[in-house]
């Protein structure tokens, strides 16, 4: 087996974008789009990867790590440019390079390997992957002689309208042999419309030396597409989002409508479980089996158990056990850890806190920086009051505790199991096992004085 390396060019402003963002940082389905180009190169097993990196380059290399080696190319003069400045890494090495832009994130790995065994077959110095499309604006075109044989890739703003009508395009990805590419580098000029080195003048270079060049059309045009703005960029995610959402479909989960319903790619859902329209699954988030998702749900890297119903919720960095109810309109903030069958209700807020099994806490309440035991019952509208203005407190619950409507539970306190709080308490001091606390203001009748305000009619 020969050696296997790949270029994963990054470099470009991305002008068109029209974006502070690094361009191939841009995410698709919540992931960069070169993120998802390197992470389809890795599948292949490749020996090295080396991407070529601009301006931004920290943040690109942060986000590739050590998937990849970098090389960094400081001025922008094209795709032949960027690919030189991978030179000092690999010019002297026997074997196939495949070379791919980062801004194609659609681009499989089962693609790459038709590349490559295809260009094995062939026996060609350089092989193209190709497309074609109704609509090829844009893209470099694939010129073939009569005999069907690639001459040459002509880019859009070189083309004459003969070249122009072309359907075949050129969709960035290339296989080659490694030495013969470098070689033919250095014969790349900037004599072009766009004043670039084009690593497409390759192709012309090496078929001019009557060396074996060869182009591979793959059968889906979608996967080719490459985002230069916003416009591709919303396209690419909606490819992406299909993609993401057939594969759950056949591993058995309901997307009762997939155009609206968004799941980020390394998004993991059990079978059976039901996602109704509108909700979105970002980031490193597993939902269990036999869910229902629904309304306006956002869940962001979460864990979530079986069984669980979840409606109208925010959902970040949390935890959620089997069987939990949550919502319509709760949110839980990081560090939410929900025990199994736990019900958070209506207007609930969660951060930072720990809810053992069986615990309810139905209706507009404030749950922060607190740990409640099992079987719990918090009333509506209680509060943990775990902030004094400066630093943040714990409060602390046992099991079976009852917590009356409307009461403050000033942190840090400790009420101890099997204890209740009288509704509308300001609890101040622990409170010890099955003890009944009540902090409030006695109650007053003043006899007739609502008659005497004038509001009894009688
Ligand atoms: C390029 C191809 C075009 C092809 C299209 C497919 C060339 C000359 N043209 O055009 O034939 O149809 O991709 O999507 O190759 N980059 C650098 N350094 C540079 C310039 C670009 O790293 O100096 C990187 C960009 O970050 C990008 C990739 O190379 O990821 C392609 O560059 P881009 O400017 O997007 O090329 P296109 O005009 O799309
Ligand atoms: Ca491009």
């Amino acid at each position: 087996m020969p050696n296997h390396y790949a270029i994963v060019l990054a470099a470009g402003q991305g002008t068109r974008m029209k974006s502070k963002l690094y361009k191939v940082l841009h995410p698709v389905c919540g992931k960069p789009m070169v993120e998802h180009v390197v992470e389809q190169i890795n599948h292949l097993n490749v020996d090295e990867i080396v991407t070529v990196v601009g301006h931004g380059a920290e943040a690109v290399e942060a986000h590739l790590k050590e998937n990849s080696s970098f090389v960094q190319q400081t001025e922008q003069l094209g795709t032949a440019h960027a690919v030189m400045q991978a030179r000092p890494l690999l010019e002297d090495k026997e074997g196939i390079t495949l070379v791919l832009c980062g801004d194609t994130p659609l681009l499989t790995s089962d693609t790459l390997s038709e590349l490559i065994m295809y260009h094995n077959e062939k026996k060609a110095k350089a092989t193209v992957l190709t497309a074609v499309t109704e609509n090829p604006t844009g893209y470099g075109r694939i010129v073939r002689s009569d005999l069907g044989i690639v001459e040459q890739i002509v880019e859009q703003k070189d083309a004459t309208d003969q070249i122009k009508a072309i359907k075949e395009i050129n969709t960035g990805t290339f296989c080659f042999d490694n030495k013969a590419l470098f070689a033919a580098l250095q014969k790349v000029t900037n004599d072009n419309a766009q004043e670039e080195f084009y690593l497409t003048d390759v192709i012309g270079i090496l078929r001019e030396q009557n060396e074996v060049v060869a182009a591979y059309s793959m059968h889906d045009f979608s996967e080719s597409l490459g985002v230069n703005d916003r416009v591709a960029l919303a396209e690419a995610q909606r490819l992406m989002q299909k993609r993401i959402n057939i594969k759950h479909m056949q591993q058995g989960v309901s997307i009762l409508n997939p155009l609206t319903t968004h799941i980020g790619s390394d998004v993991v859902i059990g079978a059976d479980t039901i996602i109704e329209p509108g909700v979105r699954l970002k980031g490193h988030t597993v939902i269990g089996e036999d869910c229902v998702i629904s309304g306006d749900t956002e869940i962001i890297d979460s864990t979530i158990g079986d069984k669980v119903v979840i409606r109208s919720s925010s959902i970040e960095e949390s935890v959620v056990g089997n069987e939990v109810q949550v919502g319509p309109y709760a949110h839980l903030r990081p560090q939410s850890k929900l025990g199994d069958t736990v019900k958070i209700g209506n207007f609930v807020e969660v951060k930072n806190a720990t809810i053992d099994q069986g615990s309810k806490i139905p209706h507009l309440s404030y749950i922060g920086d607190a740990d409640v035991g099992q079987d719990v019952n918090i009333g509506c509208g209680s509060i943990t009051v775990n902030y004094d203005g400066t630093n943040k407190h714990r409060t602390s619950i046992g099991d079976h505790v009852f917590v009356g409507c409307n009461s403050n539970l000033l942190a840090p306190v400790t009420i101890e199991s099997h204890s209740f709080i009288a509704a509308g308490s300001t609890i101040t001091k622990n409170v010890p096992e099955h003890a009944l606390a009540i902090a409030r203001a006695r109650q007053t009748n003043k006899e007739g004085y609502a008659k005497k305000f004038g509001y009894s009619k009688k």
